[in-house]
């Protein structure tokens, strides 16, 4: 085991009818002109934005609002919520929505005190030290943005889709409510899924020894998805799966699977580029990256693959827990290549170059990766 530190100040509130407690929650951060940061509707189709507000309102907090944030979320958004918070001098983000929304909220938090432009941060080129607070109502189990330190945001020149992951930008409290997630529709809900057992899996296949209790976090929460996903996929409203489902969302990536090991991301950093490029779901794009890794690392460093397959999906080998994976994968509608992902023709090449512009010529941690490795990894997704 690896030495840590975990910091995870995030308060959350889980359960129906938790909206209710935004105003309050967002006083207790300090906050008394907010910008409400949601996404493309679906908040104010389902009532949401109005309860939020409603809540602000008893609460005496007076807000702002910036909304149609899209998926995937682009640095023009950012600076515009920037602009809008120093003029008006907001002191806190409320993101209403999901992962792109809370990164978007997230990105103008740490963009406001800031004298530079935003993006020096995400570029690495500064270091950020403050942020205003962060509050969250998550709409979708997925990203576990609104446990996580992590803001993932595109540049649109040159389209860069870059993670940057700063204690500073953790939200402060996360309202979880499973019945807000009754309204997704069934490909947003099984991307989510995709993307919270990437974010263990991320951390599980890594070379630390020693770790059994989180190994043990990890295989176990993975298996918890696996039993209620098909619940949730036949049942948009059964309560207990979506509450299951939620919080396994947010445990797969505030950063309690990580402890004490060394954390891989090269599934994460491959996908982005497909989805900087071809504008797919983030979790989509990883039900066609994360196999491909594993086929290849079956092939050439397979101890970590072997007990994946051995613990999560009850199977002898490497090959066979893929498989099972697979299956998992198709059975809840989601891709298992670029193709059925939606992308035709596409251009390995320039991803694979970005891939290495972004993250440097060698990449992965469990297993390091050359750009001849990584272009192989990409053909395995055809
Ligand atoms: O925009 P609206 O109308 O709200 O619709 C959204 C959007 O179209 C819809 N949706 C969300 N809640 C809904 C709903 N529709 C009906 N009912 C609801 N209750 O779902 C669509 C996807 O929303 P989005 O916020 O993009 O989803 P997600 O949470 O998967 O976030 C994806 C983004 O997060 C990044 C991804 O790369 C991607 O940009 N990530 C962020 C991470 C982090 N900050 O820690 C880690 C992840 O690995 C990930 O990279
Ligand atoms: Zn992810």
């Amino acid at each position: 085991m690896e030495n840590f530190e975990f910091y995870t100040p995030t308060e959350y509130v889980f359960g129906r009818g938790t909206e209710s407690r935004v105003g309050e929650l967002t006083k207790k951060m300090g906050s008394r002109l907010v910008l409400i940061v949601y996404g493309g509707g679906s908040v104010i189709r389902s009532g949401l934005l109005d309860r939020v507000k409603t809540s602000l309102d008893a609460a005496g907090v007076r807000y702002l609002t910036l909304g149609g944030i899209n998926p995937n979320p682009t640095d023009d958004r950012v600076r515009e919520g920037i602009a809008v918070c120093r003029e008006a001098g907001v002191d806190g983000l409320l993101a209403v929505g999901g992962g792109s929304v809370i990164d978007t909220a997230k990105a103008i938090a740490g963009g406001v005190p800031y004298d530079g432009d935003f993006w020096d941060f995400w570029a690495g080129k500064a270091v950020m030290k403050t942020a205003l607070p962060v509050g969250v109502v998550l709409t979708i189990a997925a990203a576990g943005s609104e446990g996580s330190g992590n803001s993932v945001i595109t540049r649109l020149d040159g389209m860069r889709k870059i993670s940057l992951r700063t204690t500073v930008l953790r939200p402060r409290f996360a309202v979880l409510n499973p019945e807000l997630t009754f309204t997704l529709p069934p490909y947003q809900t099984a991307c989510g899924i995709v993307d919270m057992m990437a974010h263990i899996m991320e951390r599980y296949f890594s070379n630390s020894d020693n770790c059994e209790v989180t190994d043990r976090l990890c295989e176990g929460t993975l298996k918890a998805i696996i039993a209620e996903s098909p619940k949730v996929m036949a049942e948009p409203d059964d309560y207990q799966a979506r509450a299951n489902i939620m919080w396994a969302g947010t445990i797969a990536h505030n950063g309690i699977c990580g402890t004490g090991r060394v954390e891989d991301w090269t599934s994460h950093a491959m996908e982005h580029e497909i989805s900087a490029l071809y504008d797919v779901a983030h979790g989509a794009g990883l039900a066609v990256v994360f196999p491909a890794w594993m086929t290849y690392m079956a092939k050439h460093h397979p101890h970590k693959i072997i007990q994946f397959a051995n613990r999560v999906y009850d199977v002898a080998t490497a090959e066979e827990g893929i498989a099972r994976h697979k299956q998992f994968i198709a059975s809840i509608g989601m891709p298992l290549t670029l193709e059925q992902l939606g992308i035709e023709n596409p251009d390995l090449e320039t991803m694979n170059r970005k891939l290495h512009e972004n993250k440097g010529e060698i990449i992965g941690a469990y297993h390091r990766l050359d750009s001849l490795a990584t272009l192989e990894i990409y053909r395995l997704m055809l």
